[in-house]
C-alpha cells in the first residue's frame, strides 16, 4: 500500500516535468556520415585547434585496429594524442575516475569517445567531471552541470545506445548493481561520426543486442505519451530501418548499406528517446543489467515483445502500435487496431527469433524477481511517461513469464 502511493506521488510529480522537457533545449552534435567519415572528423579535430586530445575507448577495439588510423589521423594534425582504453561494458564509477585522472595528467583539450554506448557514456562524464570538478556521484541526477564539459567528439562503433546525441550518460555502481543516468543537455557532444566502417567487423551477438536496443528506443519514444511530431518522426523512421536492416547487418556484417542504415536508426533512435523517453523495458533491463551483467541491448531486446503484451490492450498504446505495424509493412490499413498492434508485437517476436535472441532471460532468478520489480517501477514510474500504469504484482508475474521455462 505504503509502495503505491509513492508511486502515485511519482506520476502526480511527473506531470510538471512535461513542460520542463518542452523547454529544455536540445543540442545536438554537428554530424559526419559516410565512409571515412571518422578519420576525416578526427583530421577536422586538428584543423578546429585543438592540440591535445585523450582518445577514451576499449582495448577490444584498440586490438582489432580500429583505434590505430583515427590516432594517425589526429596526429597528422599535429595532435598530442594520449590513450585511455581501460572502458568495459557498462562504465562504473572507479573506471570513469581513472579515465579523468588520465585526461587531467595529460592536459587534455578535447576528448574523443572510440566505442559502443559504454565508451561514449564514460568519455561524456569524464569530459564533465574535467570542467566541473565534481565526482561522477556528484553528476548523476538531472542538470548537475554548471559549466560546459572539455568539447567533446564520438564515433559510435556500436549501431544501438544513440549516445552520441543523447543527454544521458548511464554509469553503473559496482558495489549496489545499481545503474544510474548523469542526464544535462550540456553532455551532448559536439561533433560525431557515423562511419559503417568501423562497424563491419561487429560480430552478429553484438550487432543483433546493440540493434534491438535501438529498436527498444524508437519504440517506447513513440508509444510515451508526450508526444511530439518530431520524435515521432525519428522513431518510425528508426523502426523501418531497423526492421529493414537488422537482419541483413546480422546476417552479413560486411553490408555496408545496412551497417549505415542501423547507424542512423540508432541515431534517430537517440533523437528520439532523448526527447520522449524511454519506458517499462528500459526500466527492467537497468536492473537486470546491473545484478547480472546482461549486456543492455540483450536485456532490452527479451524483455521488449513482454512489455509490448502488457500495454498493447491501453488505447493510446493500440493505435500507435497499429501505426507501427502499418509503417513497416504488416498488416492492412483496413484491420481493426489490436490485431494490427498484435501483428507489431509478433512481428518483433519474429525479429528476436531471426537475430538469435533468445525468448528468456536465462539469468533471472525467482528470488530476484520482487527486487526487480520494485526498482523496476521506482524508475519507471518517476522518469518515464508511459501509456499504462503497470502495478508491483503485474510486474513481478511479467518478470516470471520471463524466466526460463522449467526443465
Ligand atoms: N547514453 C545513452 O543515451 C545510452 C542509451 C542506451 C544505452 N546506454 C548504455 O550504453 C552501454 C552499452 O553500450 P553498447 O550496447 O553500445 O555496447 P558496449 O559499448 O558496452 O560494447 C559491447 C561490446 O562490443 C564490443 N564492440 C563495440 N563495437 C564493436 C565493433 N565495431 N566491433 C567489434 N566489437 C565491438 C565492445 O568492445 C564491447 O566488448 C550500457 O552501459 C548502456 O546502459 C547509454
Ligand atoms: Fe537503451
Amino acid at each position: 500500500m505504503m509502495f503505491e502511493l509513492r508511486m502515485l506521488a511519482y506520476r502526480f510529480l511527473k506531470m510538471f516535468m512535461k513542460p520542463v522537457v518542452k523547454l529544455v533545449p536540445q543540442p545536438r552534435p554537428v554530424v559526419f556520415v559516410g565512409p571515412d567519415s571518422a578519420p576525416r572528423l578526427c583530421r577536422l579535430i586538428g584543423e578546429f585547434g585543438f592540440r591535445r586530445v585523450l582518445i577514451v575507448t576499449d582495448a577490444v577495439l584498440v586490438k582489432l585496429g580500429l583505434v590505430a588510423p583515427l590516432r594517425h589521423a589526429l596526429v597528422s594534425q599535429g595532435v598530442e594524442v594520449a590513450l585511455f582504453d581501460s572502458i568495459l561494458p557498462d562504465p562504473t564509477y572507479p573506471v570513469v575516475r581513472q579515465g579523468h585522472a588520465a585526461a587531467v595528467a595529460h592536459r587534455s583539450d578535447a576528448i574523443l569517445a572510440v566505442g559502443g554506448g559504454s565508451s561514449i557514456d564514460a568519455a561524456k562524464v569524464i569530459a564533465a567531471m574535467v570542467t566541473s570538478g565534481k565526482t561522477p556521484e556528484k553528476l548523476l541526477g538531472f542538470f548537475r552541470l554548471t559549466k560546459p564539459m572539455l568539447p567533446l567528439f564520438v564515433v559510435p562503433t556500436t549501431a544501438g545506445t544513440g549516445s552520441e546525441v543523447t543527454v544521458a550518460a548511464m554509469l553503473t555502481d559496482p558495489v549496489r548493481h545499481e545503474k544510474a543516468a548523469v542526464v544535462d543537455p550540456r553532455i551532448v557532444p559536439a561533433a560525431a561520426a557515423l562511419d559503417a566502417k568501423l562497424m563491419q567487423g561487429m560480430p552478429p551477438h553484438i550487432t543483433a543486442a546493440t540493434g534491438m536496443d535501438a529498436l527498444t528506443h524508437a519504440v517506447e519514444a513513440y508509444l510515451n505519451v508526450w508526444p511530439n511530431a518530431e520524435t515521432a518522426y525519428h522513431s518510425i523512421s528508426a523502426v523501418r530501418m531497423i526492421f529493414a536492416n537488422l537482419p541483413r547487418a546480422h546476417a552479413n556484417g560486411g553490408d555496408l548499406e545496412a551497417r549505415e542504415a542501423m547507424a542512423l536508426a540508432s541515431f534517430y533512435g537517440g533523437l528520439a528517446f532523448t526527447k520522449a523517453y524511454v519506458g517499462y523495458v528500459h526500466a527492467f533491463s537497468h536492473k537486470i543489467g546491473g545484478t547480472y551483467g546482461v549486456p543492455h541491448g540483450q536485456a532490452n531486446a527479451i524483455t521488449l515483445p513482454y512489455v509490448l503484451d502488457f500495454i498493447k490492450d491501453a488505447p493510446y498504446a493500440e493505435a500507435r502500435l497499429a501505426e507501427l505495424a502499418l509503417a513497416i509493412g504488416a498488416g492492412e490499413p483496413g484491420e481493426s487496431q489490436s490485431g494490427l498492434a498484435q501483428r507489431f508485437v509478433e512481428r518483433v517476436r519474429e525479429l528476436n527469433r531471426q537475430v538469435g535472441i533468445p525468448e528468456r532471460m536465462a539469468e533471472l532468478r525467482s528470488s530476484d524477481v520482487p527486487m526487480i520489480a520494485r526498482a523496476a517501477m521506482i524508475e519507471a514510474n518517476r522518469d518515464y511517461p508511459v501509456p499504462k500504469v503497470m502495478k508491483l504484482g503485474e510486474a513481478e508475474a511479467l518478470l516470471r513469464r520471463m524466466q526460463p521455462a522449467p526443465a
